[in-house]
């Protein structure tokens, strides 16, 4: 755009840019047009060439309004000598491009104005660019928002799972009042002193909760019974762990505990259900597990007897490691934490 209240000037400029510079050219010989015309409405000018001196409005204030409509506009002066020192002020002000003192060699003219064309091209080159990271950035930001939900809708629903399965077994057998809680901490302390990683401790503490699941598929009337069970009843019972494996396998979340939850009444021995593993064959979790179980089994009420003080309670836990039921390790590990007083956390 070239703005000049000379026709004589405008009409040059016009005619050289075209033919020497082939581009679209529009002018105006009235400022206050110029500033109105839908060209910058919609910001279509790349570059203007404006004069200084002219009525209504000088060079300087025109292109400081062009400056606030259009930004990224390239903006020229065109000065008179006397004017020099308000232009070069201008070019911090308003961001001007460049200013030529009157009168102008065409040559210098095309450059300046070639230059400022590039300019422009790559300003908006790398607008576009700017763009499309922002658009991928948005689109990574929402993903990321979308899984992080997911993620968290999984876990929670996950945990209200977990939730509800030890609602379910301790609705059932009523006097594991607060046993699959307890197995779950004593596990998870013990895990903790041997070393276990954190997704091992998780899986271990959730396998605590879950462990009797399988007593669900026994009759109440032999859960609840108050005195010795028969052998055929017991049968029955120790049944519960496979159950137990079956009722858990098709939760993708609950896969790390279907080990311990099926073996957990295995013995080192070998003399343990449901498959009769021996030594390495049952894991560390298993074992653990194992040890939480019989040692809240032990230090809790039961319908045919009160809870054992806590020295009878490590002698039967002793016995068994003895008779290499229980794993050693795992049973002094309980040990430090009863001596240590940590054990009464669990029962707080
Ligand atoms: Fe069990």
């Amino acid at each position: 755009m070239v703005v000049d209240d000379e026709k004589m000037i405008t009409t040059t400029l016009s005619t050289m840019f075209k033919l020497m510079l082939k581009e679209n050219v529009i002018v105006y010989n009235d400022v206050e047009q110029a500033l109105a015309c839908e060209e910058l409405e919609n910001n279509k000018v790349d570059l203007i060439i404006s004069d200084f001196m002219m009525p209504k409005m000088n060079g300087l204030e025109f292109l400081k309004n062009v400056r606030g409509k259009c930004p990224d506009t390239v903006t020229i002066l065109l000065t008179g000598y006397a004017d020099k020192e308000n232009a070069i002020k201008s070019i911090n002000e308003i961001g001007l491009y460049y200013y030529l003192e009157k009168p102008w060699d065409n040559n210098d003219l095309i450059k300046v104005v070639k230059n400022g064309l590039e300019k422009k091209e790559l300003a908006d080159h790398l607008k576009d660019k700017y763009k499309e990271i922002e658009t991928s950035n948005r689109e990574i930001t929402r993903l990321y928002e979308l899984l992080k939900h997911d993620y968290n809708k999984e876990t929670e629903s996950t945990k209200n799972l977990i939730i509800t399965l030890a609602n379910v077994i301790e609705a059932k057998d009523k006097y594991t009042d607060g046993h699959t809680r307890r197995v779950a901490m004593i596990s998870r302390m013990i895990g903790e002193r041997l070393g276990l990683e954190e997704e091992k401790l998780n899986a271990l503490e959730i396998a605590g909760i879950v462990h009797d699941i399988g007593k669900v598929g026994v009759p109440e009337s032999i859960l609840n019974k108050p005195d010795k069970l028969t052998d055929e009843e017991f049968e029955v019972i120790k049944r519960h762990s496979e159950v137990g494996e079956t009722i858990l396998k098709p939760l993708d979340s609950l896969r790390e505990c279907l080990v311990p939850v099926r073996n957990h009444h295995e013995k080192i021995n070998g003399s343990g259900y449901p498959d009769g593993l021996k030594g390495e064959d049952i894991t560390i979790e298993t074992r653990i597990l194992a040890v939480a179980d019989i040692f809240d089994a032990l230090y809790s009420d039961r319908p045919y007897r009160n809870k054992l003080p806590l020295s009878s309670v490590k002698d039967i836990l002793m016995k068994d490691v003895n008779s290499e039921c229980l794993d050693e390790e795992v049973v002094r590990m309980l040990f430090d934490m009863i001596d240590k007083g940590d054990i009464e956390r669990v029962f707080e």
